[in-house]
């Protein structure tokens, strides 16, 4: 997963690579690197760290060429190092290349090039396809199909690459021309005013143009700043779709937020009314959905459910199980998406998939989808970003239309999976047995969501004192029953991975069957406490913590009474409907994850390690 930014124009190209990196750092933040093409060579400026490291060394250079591609780096295939940065050029001069996926048989081509002459300064994958590539440029002097030369040879290079890649390549004597292609990983060609451009997610090229093609998987496009040309790995032509892009550099931008993840966490009501609008019928006892391409009756014969997605989409499609169980009656399962591609699950003729990702672009979630089509499954898919291969690919499904999340930990595209399951619940259970009256009641209480979540987002000072008094601790429990356990889960992951505090989720009941061993002062315990039958249950979990010392902070339902002296922090959250409830819970947990990491002078949107969208293995 990395960032990929190209430009082939009129304006010199390293300020705007530079900002268009910027926006893709959300994907990885290992290393950057710049390459312009000027004065008949390549200037390439690499280094480790942010943007901002490179933009310092980009100032030592005179990168003033208009053509050029730049990229951020999460590392797969050698250490974090400036000589594993990319861009690479190839060992004879003649070929530059960045590279967002893992070329599997490296090795393999590796020593064959070695066989050739060529040599490696990096011990990346990437090199390798780098100067495979310049093996076929110098071998190759004429193209046979009508493609020029440089295109030809980065298609000859292709298909001997097994794995994935989104690359763009330029060569030293064909100034103002990108070549570009794709396979399991995202591209997106932007078609400006006299200029051209690629990158890997719109955000980096919205602000130059709104025209842009998403490149299939198997498609090699030719960039000049006035044309472009699409072909396939079998050399046909392609007739490109162009698209509209509907949202605009403001909706990606912090705004007098500290950080994008408060940003998204505070625009969550909005983000919710955004899901939900136009999708509820006339009577208002339903939902509704235009682009599942699934008939009702299609629906009313399905037998069994399955979810795949992975972190916290996978909790969503959690919380989604329970609701679907509990009020449509049909059983569900959720898995692992990077688990159900390779455990061959015996699934059942009648039932009907679902994947759910924010970006739509995770490798692990895509595979899974495409193993269940390849069974003969229908999959639909809930996701948010437009236009992702995830959604390209899918049968049908629901927008989350939540616009763009740049914080590297999910927040309201998380609530917003949450609410959009809610809404698969009541759907499919008013095709069953959930009563006129009972879906009148669900729909009142979706609509009221945004407004509680906007009153639990009140508390938001109140939990930043909390997270003062927990932020020196280094071992957590987040524990919740049925749908809260998710959040639970969700809870942990958050804090996990934006304040690198060590976090674990359970079912409350569960919690004596082993995590029970690391209670002690040192170890707080985060409760989920609803109101309804179970409440007394999980005080009981609740007072085994406290036998043992356990600091206990209650997220608890306006109404609860809990025993005097057995919560040592509380949170109130409102009192609502059960397919609400997982949305306002989820909110006093990001909030304390978010704070706690400010609280440890983490850097929030870019945590230690992890990358937005995962679109490696
Ligand atoms: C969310 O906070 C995480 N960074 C991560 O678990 C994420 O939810 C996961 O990688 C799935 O991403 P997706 O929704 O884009 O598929
Ligand atoms: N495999 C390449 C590397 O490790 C690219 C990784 C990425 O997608 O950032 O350099």
């Amino acid at each position: 997963m990395c960032g990929i930014v190209g430009y082939v124009g009129k304006q010199k190209a390293t300020p705007l690579i530079l900002e268009g990196l910027k926006r893709l750092e959300y994907r990885g933040y290992d290393s950057a690197g710049v390459v312009v093409l000027q004065g008949g060579k390549f200037d390439v400026a690499k280094k480790i760290g942010r943007v901002a490291n490179l933009e310092k060394e980009v100032a030592q250079h005179h990168l003033s060429g208009t053509y050029g591609m730049g990229h951020t780096r999460w590392a797969t295939h050698g250490g974090v190092t400036d000589a594993n940065a990319h861009p690479h050029v190839s060992s004879d001069g003649a070929i530059a290349l960045i590279h967002n996926g893992v070329i599997e048989n490296y090795a393999k081509i590796k020593k064959f090039l070695l066989t050739k002459g060529y040599s490696f300064k990096s011990e990346t994958d990437t090199e390798v396809l780098c100067n495979l590539i310049a093996y076929h440029y110098a071998k190759e002097p004429l193209a046979t199909n009508g493609d020029s030369r440089f295109v030809e040879s980065v298609r000859r290079t292709l298909r001997h690459a097994e794995g994935t890649y989104g690359i763009v390549v330029m060569a030293l004597d064909a100034p103002g021309e990108l070549v570009t292609a794709r396979k399991g990983s995202p591209l997106i060609l932007g078609l400006g005013d006299g200029e051209s451009l690629v990158a890997s997610d719109v955000s980096a090229i919205v602000s130059r143009t709104q025209s842009v093609v998403y490149l299939k998987d198997g498609e090699i496009a030719h960039l000049t700043p006035k044309n472009f040309s699409i072909t396939t790995l079998g050399s046909d032509a392609v007739e490109p779709v162009i698209d509209t892009v509907t949202w605009s550099i403001a909706d990606s931008e912090m705004g007098e937020h500290a950080h994008f993840m408060e940003k998204e966490i505070f625009e969550q009501p909005i983000a919710l009314e955004n899901a939900m609008r136009g999708r509820f019928s006339e009577d208002g006892s339903t939902a509704q959905f235009g682009g599942l391409n699934i008939s009702a009756g299609e629906f009313r014969t399905i037998e069994r459910f399955m979810f795949c997605a992975c972190g916290t989409a996978l909790h969503a499609c959690m919380v989604t199980e329970h609701l679907i169980e509990s009020f449509a009656r049909i059983p569900v399962e959720c898995d692992y998406a990077s688990e159900f591609r390779y455990r061959n699950a015996p699934l059942i003729p009648n039932t009907l998939f679902f994947v759910m990702s924010q970006s739509g672009e995770t490798i692990d979630t895509l595979a899974a989808m495409r193993e269940a089509k390849r069974k003969g499954f229908k999959v639909l898919a809930v996701n948010n970003v437009v236009g992702s291969t995830i959604a390209r690919e899918a049968d049908g499904g629901i927008y989350q239309h939540v616009g763009p999340e740049v914080g590297v930990a999910s927040t309201k595209a998380f609530t917003s999976q949450l609410l959009i399951g809610a809404m698969l619940a009541l759907y499919i259970g008013r095709m069953r047995d959930l009563s006129f009256g009972s879906g009148v009641r669900y729909v009142t209480a979706l609509k009221g969501a945004p407004d509680l979540v906007r009153k639990t987002l009140l508390q938001a000072p109140h939990i930043r004192e909390i997270a003062k008094r927990i932020a020196k601790y280094h071992d957590m429990l987040f524990l919740g029953r049925l749908s809260l356990f998710p959040i639970a889960l969700e809870g942990a992951l958050k804090m996990k991975e934006i304040s690198s505090l060590h976090a674990e989720g359970y079912p409350a009941a569960e919690m004596k069957h082993g995590p029970i061993a690391l209670i002690s002062d040192q170890c707080p315990s985060v409760f989920l406490v609803p109101s309804g039958e179970i409440v007394n249950k999980i005080i009981s979990s609740m007072q085994e913590i406290k036998s043992r010392k356990g600091p206990i902070i209650a997220i608890v339902s306006e109404g609860v009474e809990l025993p005097a002296g057995l919560a040592d922090e509380t949170i109130l959250i409102p009192e609502c409907h059960e397919a609400v409830l997982p949305i306002v819970a989820s909110i006093p947990v990001q909030l304390l994850s978010y704070y706690v990491a400010v609280e440890r002078k983490c850097d929030v949107d870019k945590p230690r390690n992890l990358a937005k969208s995962v679109t490696v293995e």
